[in-house]
């Protein structure tokens, strides 16, 4: 501090640009000061973290420091700066504590990997996901969510109330294990050991994560803790299966070498695994098996609390709901959604836009320098701990209008599907830079399938007495006590079928039993 910062804060009130004050400030070797917030996050307990980082962005800016004993982290909040670190140079950081959470499920699998494993990895994986993937993954979606709402169906014949987030997990685990290995978990209808063995690592990986102490690494403990017995033996079951599942795709691989497809597509088995298999991707067993097991967790968790806190925001602005109901009417009418059908569905596309704005999955981005760098005007040592908040960003009171609010009509419906680019780093759904997410499509399509089926058939309202929908965290936003809603069938104007759609007509009719 001292005079050269007087100056540069009487400068800056002048109006003199921030490029000429850091320019000034580098000269005089006098770098501001990282604002310092100490020790008061412990203090709420029942919120989940990020709440209260909000409260200290509004308080402390843009990046700012939280010291808690000899801990301290970046906490970053400002667009700008979130892209320096995401994108323009992202090769000075890593991913940091994540990895050393998530290594006993993910291994060096994409989501934890740095370095050069990471640059390899991405390059095998990333066309694994093409357009025509995607698009052949749309069939699958719907099938998929055609086994949701025939469970919703005996609901709402039955009267009895659901929990939808639980179902909405099984949904997207159901999807997820088609769509990366060809493994039919079926989850929504029977729960088998593997479905239970999911879940135990699932949760696992969360306790870790905001757990304050290590446990699972201390000597005695890790031997004899009965929580981690049981995490170990689903683990190896997982691997197990995973090894199997492997096996027979490389059997598969090699019988049909001589049918060379051009996408290394197979009708019978159109899977992420088989793709890398056929491409000759030069894997170890292990390797492949971390990358799977990543697609799994960041494909499952993820697009199930989407659904999740959409379905919640509906519940809460029926105008919205209408109005959704009234476009996927009109383009599904009565069939399974093309892709044709969801390149329509634009308002749909913006309430999934605009769930992702409020309820970011994962709401913290994690991150740590691995060199020196100077982010917004200030220095940071390699080391850093840094926590992107994309809550934060996308509820910051001053970029948005009534920042709080549901309220999909935010985005033209004739604008360009928001993303980082063309919202300047104030709205990474997917994040950003060379790590942004490579399902973001895949996700999209699947969300925008299952919203739309399931709004097309039923209506959702919040249970009466159901538990009030509070937030907690693990790596996604859960719910503290489920979505617990009342599911009837809606009914429509009967439909006129015309030749064309009268076989798939009689595919739906034999699904749903009620048709008004
Ligand atoms: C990375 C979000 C679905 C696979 C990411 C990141 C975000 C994200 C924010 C960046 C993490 C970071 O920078 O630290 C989402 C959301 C989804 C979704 C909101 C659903 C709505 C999927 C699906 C898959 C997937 C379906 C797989 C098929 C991955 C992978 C990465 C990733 C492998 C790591 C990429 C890398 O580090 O190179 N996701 N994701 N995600 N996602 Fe997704």
């Amino acid at each position: 501090s001292g005079f050269p910062s007087l100056l540069k804060n009487g400068l800056s009130k002048l109006g003199v640009p921030k490029e000429f004050l850091e320019f000034f400030s580098r000269r005089t070797g006098n770098y501001p000061r990282i604002p310092e917030a100490k020790g008061s996050i412990s203090a709420i307990r029942d919120e989940p973290f990020f709440m209260p980082l909000y409260e200290l962005y509004l308080t402390y800016g843009g990046i700012f420091r939280l010291i808690f004993g000899p801990k301290s982290f970046l906490i970053v909040s400002d667009p700008s700066i979130a892209k320096h670190i995401l994108k323009d140079n992202s090769k000075a950081y890593s991913k940091g504590i994540l990895a050393e959470i998530l290594d006993f499920v993910m291994g060096k699998g994409l989501i934890p990997a740095d370095g050069e494993i990471w640059r390899v990895r991405r390059r095998a994986i990333v066309p694994a996901l093409h357009q025509k993937y995607v698009a052949a993954m749309i069939g699958l979606f719907g099938k998929a969510t055609d086994r949701l709402c025939k469970k919703l169906d005996v609901a709402a014949t039955d009267g009895e109330d659901v929990e939808m987030e639980s179902l909405f997990s099984r949904l997207t685990l159901d999807i997820i294990g088609k769509a990366v290995f060809n493994y039919d978990f079926d989850s929504l209808t029977v729960d088998t050991g593997i479905v239970e063995a999911v879940y135990t690592v699932l949760r696992e990986a969360e306790d870790r994560s905001v757990a304050p102490i290590p446990v699972w690494e201390l000597p005695i403990w890790k031997d004899i803790s009965p929580k981690l017995k049981k995490v170990n033996a689903a683990l190896k079951l997982i691997n197990d299966t995973l090894d199997d599942l492997i096996a027979i795709c490389k059997r598969m691989v090699d019988e049909e070498e001589l049918q060379f497809h051009e996408e290394y597509m197979n009708e019978k088995d159109p899977s992420i695994l088989h793709f890398l298999l056929a491409s000759g991707d030069e894997v170890s067993s292990k390797q492949l098996r971390d990358d799977l097991m990543t697609m799994l967790i960041a494909g499952h968790e993820t697009s199930a609390a989407v659904l999740t806190w959409t379905f919640y925001l509906l519940s809460k602005e029926p105008s919205v709901m209408a109005k959704l109901q009234d476009e996927v009417d009109s383009v599904l009418g009565d069939r399974l959604p093309t892709i044709e059908d969801l390149k329509k569905l634009r308002y749909t596309t913006r309430v999934i836009n605009e769930s992702l704005r409020l309820y970011p999955q994962p709401p913290v981005l994690i991150r740590r320098s691995i060199e020196e760098d100077v982010v917004g005007g200030y220095p940071i040592k390699r080391g850093e701990d840094i926590f992107i908040s994309v809550w934060n960003l996308h509820r910051c009171p001053n970029h948005w209008e009534e920042a709080d609010r549901f309220n999909p009509e935010r985005w033209p419906l004739d604008g360009p599907n928001p993303n980082e680019t063309n919202q300047n780093f104030s709205y990474l759904p997917f994040g950003g830079g060379p790590r942004k997410c490579v399902g973001d499509m895949f996700a999209t399509f699947e969300n925008l399938v299952a919203v739309a089926m399931l709004v097309q058939r039923f209506d959702f309202q919040m249970a009466l007495g159901a538990p009030p929908v509070k937030m907690t965290t693990g790596a996604t936003i859960h719910t503290t006590e489920g979505l617990k809603m009342t599911v009837t069938r809606r009914s429509r104007p009967p439909i006129v079928p015309n030749l064309e759609m009268a076989t798939l007509e009689v595919d739906v009719n034999s699904v749903s039993s009620d048709r008004a």
